[in-house]
């Protein structure tokens, strides 16, 4: 049996399911400052027991160490859990700053193998698209990512920050069992046509970075993040923004405390109330976090809450965009 609450459960596509919050293991390689190696792997196996069952890395995550640490950390548990990983962007070990695009087939397949081997596992349960690459049909990457289900090498496929018109072409080729994007009280994008083309064609949404990359938590101190933290370029926590930012936060410190919630946890509430399809995957280095985030799960929210949160929450509210560059955001 799993300590503590009861997950719910979400619908995948593909036929498959899993727990309500699932477990984002970037920060425990890189982009979020120095994370002690031990530490994560307690984090990522207490999840397990605690029962997390989908777990979030990528080929480029460290770059290309994260899905090692993940394999290692779930050895002995593989069975008890889906693991996703994403491929589709370019790293340089050898220069961290280096970005790029390949969503050609060979590539595809070249990537399955090097996140198989890395994860010391024969099958990956979600294969995500990290981001279309717009110098390839996204029809020759889903083709590559069939046969790679076709071939056994993967359970499911999914898209990561798509819009809608570019999911349905790729789900006319193969199911797409889910979407990942960044959801969130203060990013809501997704709410205008991903959502509803996701619920059309019976596909979840992943949401990742229910917690605002840590600002919703309000203990985020961005004057103290470490230089090469990747959240001090987020145009969102840049001195021009954080002042608005910030007020929308006391928002929502102000109505968890009325609600007798921790900011974090009523953030991660609201993007579970979004519906039986959305599963949050937040990101934490930490057992403790861990655990106040999956108490949050078992919040229900009543329609006077969410009414509450959708007047002070509304699409847009953030100052700011999410990302420095859209250069690689399908839209
Ligand atoms: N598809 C994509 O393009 C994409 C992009 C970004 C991320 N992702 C995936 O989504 C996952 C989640 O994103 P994210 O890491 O930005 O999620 P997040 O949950 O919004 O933010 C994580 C940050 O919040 C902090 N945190 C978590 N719980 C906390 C708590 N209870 N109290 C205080 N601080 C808390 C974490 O620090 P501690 O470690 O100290 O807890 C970490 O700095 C990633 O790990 C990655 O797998 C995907």
């Amino acid at each position: 049996m799993p300590e503590g609450p009861v997950l719910p459960r979400r619908r995948l596509g593909g036929g498959l399911d899993c727990a309500a919050v699932g477990l984002g293991c970037m920060g425990m390689s890189e982009f979020y400052g120095p994370a002690d190696q031990a530490e994560s792997v307690r984090t990522i196996q207490a999840a397990v027991d605690a029962g997390v069952t989908l777990f979030d890395t990528a080929d480029v995550y460290g770059p290309f160490t994260n899905e090692e640490l993940l394999g290692r950390a779930l050895r002995g548990r593989r069975d008890r859990v889906l693991i996703s990983t994403k491929a589709g962007q370019l790293r340089r070990a050898d220069d961290p700053s280096f970005r790029g695009l390949d969503g050609s087939p060979e590539h595809i397949r070249r990537a399955c193998e090097d996140s198989l081997r890395r994860l010391g596992v024969e099958t990956v349960d979600l294969y995500v698209l990290h981001r279309v690459d717009r110098k390839v049909p996204v029809e020759e990457t889903m083709g590559a990512m069939a046969g790679l289900v076709a071939a056994g090498k993967v359970r499911a496929v999914g898209l990561s920050e798509v819009r809608a018109s570019t999911l349905r072409r790729a789900a006319a080729v193969h199911p797409v069992a889910l979407v990942q994007s960044e959801y969130s009280l203060w990013s809501r994008d997704v709410e205008d046509e991903v959502l509803p083309a996701l619920r059309e064609l019976g596909a979840a949404l992943v949401g990742y970075a229910p917690l605002g990359r840590g600002f919703l938590t309000g203990r985020l101190d961005v004057d103290a993040l470490a230089d090469d933290d990747y959240r001090r370029g987020l145009p969102r926590l840049r001195p021009e923004n954080l002042g608005h930012n910030e007020k929308v936060l006391h928002a929502l410190v102000r109505l968890a405390g009325e609600w007798g919630m921790t900011p974090a946890g009523l953030a991660l509430a609201w993007v579970l109330a979004q519906g039986p399809d959305v599963v949050a995957i937040t990101g934490t280095t930490s057992p403790t976090h861990l655990a106040e985030n999956l108490a949050a799960a078992a919040v229900e929210l009543s329609k006077e809450q969410l009414t509450a949160l959708d007047r002070e929450f509304p699409p847009g509210v953030a100052a700011g965009d999410r990302y420095a560059s859209r250069a690689t955001i399908d839209g």
